[in-house]
């Protein structure tokens, strides 16, 4: 039987640093299901398919192959996309193409069967109420939007991409308002889920909270 962990919450809220160290600690396999949303959108710009064109959608996804290896690298048929993923013409598709049914159906199909029979932590949006509803563990991760701008310019600069603080908080807020109010599979906390603020949290303590919560849960 496998164990599932779901870490759902909106854009910057810390969800990928966390799974990642709290995968590696507990040895669960780390999946970050906006990377495959990602992926899709990645391939209708390269391909110049618009969000209105469910036929050419559809042949797109019917060919799409989207990897994640174990050390977390993300491959769009057969090429190397992790870095081409968090790119800006990605992050304006990306909340947008997410609201289409087709692609949703076919990622949540894809997300369940690269977790099958595994222990696996896995982030997203929608992870603990449509992915795996009964999944052992449901954590939602919170932060003030002005708190998750400042951490993703952080990590932009990391991956040397150049961004101004005006443009991501915006983007921030612009998703924050499609990810919860679309119809399908809206950003929202599972009832079930433990809600955690991490506005003024270090990312030590966010992921000691969440480790001893998973830690009780396997008894
Ligand atoms: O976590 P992220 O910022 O990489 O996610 C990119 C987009 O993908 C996000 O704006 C909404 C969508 N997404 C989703 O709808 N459901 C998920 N489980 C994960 C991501």
């Amino acid at each position: 039987m496998s164990f599932i962990v779901a870490i759902d919450g909106p854009a910057g809220s810390g969800k990928g640093t966390i799974t990642k160290l709290v995968g590696e600690k507990l040895n669960l396999i780390n999946i970050d299901t906006g990377a495959t949303f990602r992926c899709v959108a990645l391939n209708m710009i390269q391909e110049n398919i618009k969000i209105y064109e469910k036929e050419k959608i559809t042949k797109m996804l019917n060919r799409i192959n989207i990897e994640i290896k174990e050390n977390g690298d993300i491959f769009l048929n057969g090429n190397e996309v992790s870095k081409r993923i968090r790119e800006n013409d990605v992050n304006d598709f990306v909340s947008p193409i997410s609201t289409v049914q087709v692609i949703r159906e076919k990622l949540l199909d894809i997300q369940r069967k690269i977790a099958e029979g595994k222990d696996v932590i896995m982030e997203g949006r929608d992870i603990g109420t449509v992915v795996f509803p009964n999944a052992n563990v449901k954590i939602y991760l919170d932060a003030s939007a002005e708190e998750r701008a400042k951490r993703r310019i952080k990590q932009n600069q990391e991956k040397s991409i150049e961004s101004s603080y005006e443009d991501v908080l915006a983007n921030i807020i612009d998703r924050d308002k499609r990810d919860s109010s679309r119809v399908i599979a809206p950003l929202k906390k599972a009832d079930d889920a433990i809600y955690i603020d991490s506005t003024n949290m270090t990312i030590e303590e966010v992921t000691e909270q969440i480790i001893k919560i998973i830690k009780e849960k396997q008894g």
